[in-house]
């Protein structure tokens, strides 16, 4: 009720803190895809696009609040590991907040937009030649002697930040729908954002808000070459298997040790949901599909959609479903994967006869 701030500080009641280090993040819409909709089958599909935060990802969710603690707490030195957007992130809110920032990277697997983020917003970004698993283990190490506070989604409050993104989901179905979605897809990395929305929701349950069986269905959607959350969940397992090789195009979720898998597991299976890998044709088709709807995402993100699909088509999702996919970052995130995903330019003369020869050959 009483809500006084904007976006994701609309909701401090379900936040640590009364204000944040901001750039108005969250709020983002809640797009309709109607021939998306109608080519998957179901009742009814909304984007929940994060691309549209103000760094281009859902990371500032996060760091909004955990910058906050950081500085509360009076650190004076931030770090993190990653695939490229909590470092761009974790960059901004930084210098926003005016603490210095270390961002550890692994080496030729970061898209071009996210390392440009982190470098202009001035992080020391250190480049390793290990993939982002070795990378996260490094700034644990940092951050247990003392070098540097962790912004990874390790951090708890990060995830209280993201469970904003829950929180709007619902709001925007039931102002459209007069329901909750049935089912919430996903693209999974550290499985932060599914540890963040099954909290947001068990919360909401424990305050009464919402009925036990209402809850959404949390679907994890992995690339196929970094799947361990999938193999664990086909398994039955309630630990993860550390995937020491991992390949994908969607480098954002280039990931074998998906660290918040002990409350993801959980947060998937008691929802009802499931997990289920997409391989990058699949994922470049869907980032396609969401881009002819005017919706421009990076290939991690459209892995929900990529999932989404195959499992209609496996008769897992039914046809009289209200679903709601999570597109987690923006199109120009990662310039090169949607040049390649997209039309080539076409050469042509500098007058308009040779131009109209062109169209016309
Ligand atoms: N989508 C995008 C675009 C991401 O950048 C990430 C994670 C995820 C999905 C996975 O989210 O970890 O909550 O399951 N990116 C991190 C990073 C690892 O360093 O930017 P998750």
């Amino acid at each position: 009720e009483d809500f006084e701030g904007e976006g994701v500080w609309r909701y401090t009641a379900a936040l640590p803190l009364e204000e944040g280090v901001t750039t108005q993040e969250g709020a983002t819409p809640l797009y309709e895809v109607p021939r998306l909709e109608e080519s998957v089958g179901i009742e009814a599909l909304r984007i929940k696009h994060e691309g549209m935060n103000p760094t281009g990802s859902f990371k500032d969710r996060g760091m909004t609040v955990g910058v906050a603690v950081a500085r509360e707490l009076g650190v004076d030195r931030l770090a993190c590991a990653s695939t490229g957007n909590t470092s761009a992130a974790l960059a901004a809110y930084g210098s926003r907040g005016g603490m210095e920032t270390l961002v550890l990277l692994p080496a030729g697997k970061v898209a071009a937009g996210k390392i440009a983020q982190a470098s202009l917003h001035g992080a020391r970004i250190l480049e390793v030649d290990g993939n982002f698993d070795t990378c996260l283990d490094i700034v644990q190490d940092l951050a247990s002697r003392g070098e540097a506070y962790l912004l990874n989604s390790l951090n708890p409050f990060r995830l209280e930040g993201q469970k904003t993104i829950g929180l709007e989901i619902l709001e925007g179905f039931l102002a459209d729908y007069d329901a909750v979605p049935d089912r919430i897809v996903l693209p999974v990395g550290n499985a932060g954002n599914t540890s963040a929305l099954y909290k947001a929701f068990r919360e909401l349950v424990q305050a009464g808000e919402l009925a036990a069986d209402e809850v959404p269905k949390l679907v994890g959607v992995q690339a196929e070459g970094a799947a361990p959350m999938v193999e664990a969940i086909e398994n039955g397992a309630d630990e993860i298997r550390r995937w020491d090789e991992v390949e994908t195009r969607a480098t954002a979720i280039r990931i074998g040790n998906p660290v918040n898998a002990p409350k993801a597991l959980p947060g998937i299976r008691e929802t009802g949901g499931t997990a289920i890998s997409v391989t990058d044709e699949e994922i470049t088709e869907a980032q396609r599909d969401l881009a002819g709807e005017g919706i421009g995402v990076e290939p991690a993100s459209a892995a929900s959609v990529a999932g989404l699909r195959k499992l209609r088509a496996e008769g897992v999702v039914g046809d009289d479903e209200r679903v709601a996919c999570l597109t987690t970052g923006h199109l120009l995130k990662d310039p090169d994967a949607a040049a390649a995903a997209g039309n080539d330019p076409e050469p042509v003369a500098a007058e308009t006869e040779g131009v109209l020869e062109h169209l016309q050959s």
